[in-house]
């Protein structure tokens, strides 16, 4: 396995140069575009890791599938799934134009920035403080990393610069879909994006979704069965946006990725891979990170297709 990691990264490399990071989000520009790393944990909690695997990176869109599984353990699927759909979209994960053109203002899945910002209004606590704790506590039983907390400065970078997600926030707002105050469950959102971890970390949380919610390391169920399958689905449908199709001709696994340039994937039953690789297509899926799954699955088969 270790041989099989090293020889994707070396596959991959030379794709990093066909993105770039993230700036829209100014503190994720400062990043090193050329890092790649990868990570697998087994369902036996074996693990390997090859490249960038310990570098830090921001979770960003990888935190909704958390948001997601926690929400719908709060107020159950049914209520969830009255404010947002479970449609793909061919759009960008921050397109605006959906929301007003439906015949509804619910965004049409929880994977993109509309759909994460309604889930997130949904997740219980008396404040944001208390609403963000539950979820960091939840990502840290998910990675088995009890130190993971949030990165303050990517935090700020996107509070300040964070227009759009203000406009799709006000519009569902507007539109009855968010519950509380919209400065609120932005500042979740946002802090929730913002929070820290690494590739092995992110090959964990895959690993106790392969395990149908179970950890490999303590046995101990952390979500139900039914949760899990319910995010590997949108993950297949939507994780990587309007390139989900490709990704699943390509790839065949469920994953979601973020604009930190994290890729979660699972491998039901076998194991879950994280990757980190800065350098961003123009859909904002890591460029290198999708060759390095590639090459994983291509090799030991893994497609559940
Ligand atoms: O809301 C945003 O734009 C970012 N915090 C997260 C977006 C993201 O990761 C999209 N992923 N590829």
């Amino acid at each position: 396995m270790q041989n099989l990691l090293d020889e994707a990264i070396r596959y991959a490399l030379p794709y990093v140069l066909e993105g770039k990071p993230a700036s829209y989000i100014p503190e994720l520009g400062k990043v090193d575009p050329k890092q790649l790393g990868v990570a697998i944990v087994s369902m036996e909690g074996n693990h390997w890791g090859s490249g960038a695997c310990n570098s830090n990176f921001t979770m960003q869109s990888i935190s909704k599938v958390a948001a997601l599984m926690l929400a719908v353990m709060d107020r159950g699927e049914q209520y969830v799934f009255s404010k947002v759909g479970m449609e793909p979209t061919g759009d960008p994960f921050n397109s605006i134009i959906k929301l007003e053109t439906m015949k509804t203002a619910k965004p049409l899945n929880p994977m993109i920035n509309a759909g994460a910002i309604a889930v997130d209004s949904l997740i219980l606590g008396e404040h944001v403080e208390e609403k963000l704790n539950r979820l960091i506590g939840f990502v840290r039983r998910l990675c088995h990393n009890e130190k993971i907390w949030f990165n303050q400065e990517v935090y700020q970078s996107e509070n300040a610069t964070g227009y759009r997600n203000r406009a799709l926030a006000n519009f569902m707002k507007d539109a009855a879909i968010i519950e509380g105050e919209v400065e609120a469950v932005l500042e979740l959102y946002f802090k929730q994006c913002s929070i820290e971890l690494n590739a092995m970390d992110i090959a964990m949380m895959g690993a106790v979704l392969a395990g149908d919610g179970t950890s490999p390391i303590t046995g101990e169920v952390i979500i139900p069965k039914s949760i899990a399958r319910l995010v590997k689905t949108f993950m297949v449908t939507c994780g990587m946006y309007d390139a989900s199709g490709e990704f699943a001709v390509r790839v065949g696994l469920p994953a979601k990725s973020g604009v930190g340039g994290g890729i979660l994937a699972t491998v039901p039953g076998k194991m879950g891979i994280g990757v980190f690789g800065p350098a961003l297509d123009s859909k904002g899926n890591s460029a290198g990170g999708i060759k390095v799954l590639e090459y994983i699955s291509r090799k030991l088969d893994l497609s559940i297709f």
